[in-house]
């Protein structure tokens, strides 16, 4: 059979099949065959694109692991994060620690790093229950729920609000803005092309990101006025030899910190439920031993892989795997794919709440961009299923899972769930 005779979303069993780009193929599950197909046949694989310059699309755990780890030859900072290319001018203004390399990052970094270091997010563990319990009871009342809009969106941004010491009138407007800012693959969130158009000279394409500018400049005024011991006073009071951080730098830093953990955690716990549904031994086992939590969260976490992949870009001419990469050639490390790779994981196919060791890449697998939020995050998922499994007797979905389209993001768009409680 051709290619062009199959279903949009059937899986290649040729090369010649592979597309990466093509966010249909994401709509339905995630291509885990196509993945397997890359690792097994030629794991660091050229992708052509159809308005870009193509990129190598890196699918073995070790190789994505060795092109994190080396920061010198695979930049982030040349060509962004992000798969698109952007003018020179828009990658500037956009730039935060995420599209930077050392030593400049490691300056950003380390305004907050402490903030987020286990010991301090721990601190935040009763307050993140509360929030959880206070979402739970609401949609224990209710029974019938949109799991995802009703649950699972509804802790990440209250967490971050209150790591920033947002009052909780300003709660709601912070998730507002989050929810306005997600993944644009998506035919339903895609921006009108209008928007688009009218916004192509400024540097942000999203009219959702000068309103999260705002939100963050109010706070930074209040902070300047009264300081506190917080991320956004430390931020304000920063200096990096000694200059202080720039209105733009401040700006994205905030946006960054803003939607880096909203629809990632998110997710995270959508999947979670749902891999628990499909798994009704792993519940039952969850159940019987709930000490498991630890290795049910980050099992959940493999699973799930809410960020596909990240770009780099190479910063000299060299070899990977026997494929002759060059200078400013850009590559994506598809994290979805080395959290499934079988030389790594036994039977990684199977969701095993138990499974030990498991060296999931979800945060990245390790390197100077190492997630910021990967223990929050991690916390979060904890919480929520510690407590999903403690009050809820039963989950039953009650019509079809909606995924998110998009060849970046795994998500889920909506999830009828009944809950019955304990
Ligand atoms: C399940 C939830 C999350 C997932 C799947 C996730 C995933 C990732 C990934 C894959 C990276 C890039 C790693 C690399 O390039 O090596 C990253 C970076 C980052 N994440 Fe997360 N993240 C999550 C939650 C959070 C949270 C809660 C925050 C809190 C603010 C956060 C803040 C950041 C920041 C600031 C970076 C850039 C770090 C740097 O460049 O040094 N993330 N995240």
């Amino acid at each position: 059979m051709s290619a062009r005779a199959k279903a949009p979303d059937a899986e290649p069993s040729t090369l010649a099949e592979v597309d990466l780009n093509d966010h249909a193929r994401f709509a339905e599950r995630v291509p885990h065959e196509m993945f397997a197909l890359l690792r097994r046949e030629d794991p660091v694989y050229w992708q052509p694109e159809p308005e870009g310059p193509g990129y190598w699309a890196i699918t073995r755990h070790d190789d994505i692991t060795a092109v994190a780890k080396d920061w010198r030859s695979f930049s982030s900072e040349r060509g962004g994060s992000s798969l698109q290319d952007l003018d020179p001018d828009q990658l500037e203004a956009r730039k935060s620690m995420i599209d930077m390399d050392p030593p400049r990052h490691n300056q950003l970094r380390a305004l907050v790093n402490r903030d987020f270091a286990p010991r301090a997010v721990r601190e935040f563990s009763d307050r993140i229950r509360e929030l959880f319990d206070r979402v739970l009871d609401a949609a224990l009342e209710r029974r019938e729920v949109d799991f995802v809009a009703d649950v699972a969106a509804a802790l990440p941004m209250r967490v971050f609000a209150e790591m920033l010491g947002a009052p909780e009138s300003d709660h709601r407007l912070l998730v507002e803005l989050g929810d306005r800012m997600l993944g644009q693959d998506d035919p339903e969130y895609a921006l009108d092309p209008q928007v688009v158009e009218a916004n192509r000279h400024l540097p942000f394409s999203n009219p959702t990101a000068l309103e999260m500018f705002d939100f963050g400049r109010k706070l930074a005024g209040e902070r300047r006025e009264c300081p506190r011991d917080d991320i956004v006073t430390k931020l304000v009071e920063a200096e990096i030899d000694g200059c202080p951080l720039s209105e733009r730098e401040y700006d994205v830093y905030f946006l960054l910190l803003a939607v880096a953990g909203n629809e990632t955690t998110r997710h995270s716990i959508s999947h979670g439920l749902l891999a628990l549904i499909e798994h009704p031994d792993q519940l039952q086992r969850l159940r019987a031993e709930p000490d498991l939590i630890g290795t049910a969260a980050g099992e959940i976490l493999r699973w799930a892989t809410p960020v596909h992949h990240f770009r780099r870009t190479a910063t000299r001419d060299l070899e990977l795997r026997g494929q002759r990469i060059q200078e400013n050639d850009k590559l994506a490390t598809w994290y979805i794919s080395g959290n499934f790779d079988e030389l790594v994981f036994d039977d990684p196919q199977r969701f095993d709440v138990g499974r030990e060791p498991n060296p999931e890449m979800t945060f990245g697998p390790g390197g100077v961009h190492f997630c910021l939020g990967a223990y929050l995050a991690r916390l979060e998922v904890e919480i929520v299923f510690a407590e999903l499994v403690r009050r809820v007797a039963e989950f039953e979905l009650t019509g079809p899972v909606e995924r998110l389209q998009s060849n970046f993001f795994n998500g889920v768009k909506r999830m009828p769930v009944r809950l019955t409680p304990a």
